[in-house]
């Protein structure tokens, strides 16, 4: 059986020659984003695996099924990127991966103290010998109630991280999760944005919650409310995080991921003029971090990408059960 490996970095080789030699599977590895121009590439294949970079629409995904692939498996939890209809339309059978919600949880509350203390700004001025102090006093977490959008696995995790911290949680979401009742108030939509110092996003993206964050949302906020994003960049509206900044209703910014960032990250960009204008422009303030979508980026995590990545496919294609597989 051959799977193309599209957008494979060097630091998934290992897991990926481990899984190509265990399952007996050929692997033909790219870096390269699929795109209509390089759909080719799965010309003989049974499988294609990417991750999230490319977006797999309906004409890419009609070509690969033009060439015979009749499974993808995306190498990430979320699957925004895929228009999962088509492909089931098409008889395409898709797979998505996990991993342990660890990485990302503890990257979020990483994002929180930095917000908290000022950290941006303490690292800029040490750089030039600055350790003076004004400007930089924080606020403490045993006096915060932080909300938290979303408790699915992240959001359970980043709330259990929390809960040594001594701030009050409150919580919103659709389903109540039992495992976190103990720890968290659930509370409506309106009262989690009236009453969270600090608000952190856990939710896949999907048509009902994209731009959940937007002018509106911000404005029922406290001032100087604290909004992190680990999740997915159009859950909050850029140009509304914008004015939030710049009227300074909003605090600060902890953004692993950002509307915008597409063509920005996890790449190397120093000698590239880039026409993401709003995303550089929020990422100069001195308040706001942006990170380069690495909240996942932990050895424990890429090797569960990659295992799941091949051994989806793999189980499909052998009529094993995939716990992954999404468009039944
Ligand atoms: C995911 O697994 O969904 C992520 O956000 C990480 C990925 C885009 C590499």
């Amino acid at each position: 059986m051959k799977i193309v490996v599209y957008e494979a970095r060097q630091d998934e080789r290992t897991e990926l020659d481990c899984q190509s030699r265990e399952l007996g599977v050929e692997l033909t590895v790219t870096s390269e984003v699929p795109t209509l121009e390089n759909a080719g590439l799965a010309e003989g294949c049974l499988g294609i695996s990417i991750l999230g970079q490319g977006r797999i629409d309906a004409a890419l995904l009609d070509a690969w099924r033009a060439m015979g692939v009749e499974y993808l498996s995306t190498r990430t939890v979320g699957y925004d990127h895929i228009d999962l209809a088509h492909a089931k339309a098409v008889g395409i059978r898709v797979c998505n991966a996990s991993y342990a919600p660890n990485g990302v949880a503890d990257f979020t509350v990483m994002l929180l103290l930095m917000c908290l203390r000022h950290y941006k700004q303490a690292m800029w001025r040490g750089q030039v010998n600055d350790f003076s102090l004004q400007g930089l006093q924080g606020r403490e977490m045993k006096d915060l109630t932080v909300g938290i959008i979303g408790t699915g696995k992240i959001g359970t995790q980043v709330i259990r991280n929390l809960s040594g911290f001594g701030c009050r949680i409150i919580a919103f979401d659709k389903y109540e999760n039992p495992a976190v009742k103990q720890l968290v108030t659930y509370v409506d939509f309106e009262t989690l944005l009236a009453q969270a110092d600090v608000i952190s996003l856990h939710m896949p993206l999907l048509d009902s919650n994209r731009h959940i964050i937007d002018r509106e949302a911000i404005a029922k906020m406290k001032d100087g409310v604290v909004i992190l994003n680990c999740s997915r960049g159009e859950l909050a509206d850029i140009e509304a995080l914008v004015e939030g900044i710049e009227s300074e209703k909003i605090g600060a910014l902890g953004m692993d991921t950002c509307e915008g960032d597409e063509g920005i990250i996890h790449e190397d960009h120093r000698t590239d003029i880039l026409p993401n204008r709003n995303w550089f422009y929020l990422h100069q303030f001195r308040n706001v971090i942006m990170t380069q979508h690495m909240a996942f980026y932990t050895d424990a995590a890429v090797t569960s990408m990659v295992r799941c990545g091949i051994r989806g496919i793999w189980e499909m294609a052998h009529g094993e059960r995939c716990e992954t597989e999404l468009n039944k």
